[in-house]
């Protein structure tokens, strides 16, 4: 079924984005970062991708609604952690209110002293590089220091929903 959006002078509902985002496949991650209380904290995040070779940088973006964003913000780094497909319960957990996100969860600190989730496809640790207004989004880009990974099929959001690609 095609859908006609209205007007070509507004911009489109953001439901609308919402919803034809869901058929952008991508991969999942959690985004860690160690507080000043050297305590670690970490969302599930979808919106990482690459975005310079030379230097190496990537981006992710988090919600300005998110109480750890002045965290973020005056972080030292963080490190993205790209979830494997038998994760798919951490990347729930991490997405869920009110738990202890790291109970149960096999982590370490870094090389740079962030939180890395072991097991996952791979850890990238990342010092700050650059941070940008992205709406009612705050843009995080980061120069990756470290990356470990490992081989395996990948987590999956597709459509609303995590799954597993085989890989
Ligand atoms: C599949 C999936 C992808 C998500 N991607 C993002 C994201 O890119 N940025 C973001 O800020 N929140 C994202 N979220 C929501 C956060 O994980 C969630 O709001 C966060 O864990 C809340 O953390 P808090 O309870 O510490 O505030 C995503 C959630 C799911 C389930």
């Amino acid at each position: 079924m095609t859908k006609n959006y209205p007007s070509p002078d507004q911009p489109v509902a953001s439901a609308d984005l919402r919803n034809v985002m869901g058929y952008y496949l991508t991969g999942v991650t959690i985004v860690t970062m160690t507080g000043p209380d050297k305590k670690p904290y970490g969302l599930t995040v979808t919106s990482f991708n690459s975005v310079s070779l030379s230097p190496p940088l990537i981006l992710w973006s988090l919600d300005n609604r998110n109480d750890k964003l002045p965290l973020f913000q005056d972080a030292g780094g963080f490190a993205v952690n790209i979830m494997a497909a038998d994760q798919l319960a951490l990347c729930r957990k991490f997405a869920a209110a009110d738990n202890d996100r790291f109970l149960n969860c096999d982590w370490c600190f870094g090389k740079y002293g962030q939180p890395l989730i072991k097991n996952a496809l791979a850890n990238l640790e990342c010092r700050p590089w650059a941070e940008y207004d992205g709406g009612d989004h705050t843009i995080f880009v980061g120069e990756v220091m470290s990356i470990k990974h490992n081989r395996g099929k990948a987590a999956a959001f597709f459509n609303g929903k995590l799954g597993q690609h085989e890989g």
